[in-house]
């Protein structure tokens, strides 16, 4: 499938939507798919375009070396063709280029049931997140969040130290 990789842009907000809404098992609940549509058009948004937006990414930076994917979709209908993972990876080079050196995630721990939180955290672990702390009331009760990191490798001219 020939798809082209775009962003960032604070313009995708119609599209992402649309992505959203084909996932309601992820993004059920109306209010918190408002604020990822909004939050769409606030923050960094990478998009990924077949013969029609297919996935996006939205990123947000806390410090100039330590960004957080902030949401995540594929389509339901192209989920695990490997979208997900090349718009990752374009993301990660960008966040490289910006200076990011790590990056966080914050999904469902698994102490909550969802099995279809289990399949997000098992494309991050696929993706090289590791998990770094459960927080169990940051997202309200019964809503225990798993934040997991990434470390986005050197920067050019930081070489790993030999011993
Ligand atoms: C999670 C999501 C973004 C992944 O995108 P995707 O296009 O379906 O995933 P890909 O096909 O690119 O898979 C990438 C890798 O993750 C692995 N993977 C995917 N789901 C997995 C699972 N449930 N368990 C283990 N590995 C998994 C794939 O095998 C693949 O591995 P490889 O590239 O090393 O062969 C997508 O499925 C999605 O939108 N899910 C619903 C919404 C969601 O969970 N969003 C994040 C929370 S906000």
């Amino acid at each position: 499938m020939a798809m082209q990789l775009i962003g960032p842009s604070n313009g995708f907000a119609s599209h992402c939507e649309k992505i959203l809404r084909s996932l309601p098992q992820w993004f059920g609940i109306e209010e918190s798919l408002q604020e990822y549509v909004a939050d769409a058009g606030r923050y960094p948004t990478f998009l990924a375009v077949a013969h029609e937006p297919v996935a996006f990414i939205t990123v947000r930076e806390h410090f100039p070396s330590s960004w957080e994917v902030h949401c995540i979709a594929v389509d339901a209908g192209h989920r695990g063709t490997g979208v997900g993972r090349a718009l990752h990876e374009h993301v990660e080079s960008w966040l490289a280029r910006q200076g990011c050196k790590v990056l966080q995630v914050k999904t469902l721990a698994p102490s909550h049931p969802s099995a279809e939180y289990a399949q997000t955290r098992g494309f991050y672990e696929r993706l090289g997140y590791v998990p770094l702390e459960v927080f169990p009331l940051l997202w309200g009760p019964h809503l225990p969040v798993l934040q997991c990191v990434k470390h986005l490798g050197h920067s050019s001219g930081e070489a790993p130290r030999s011993t």
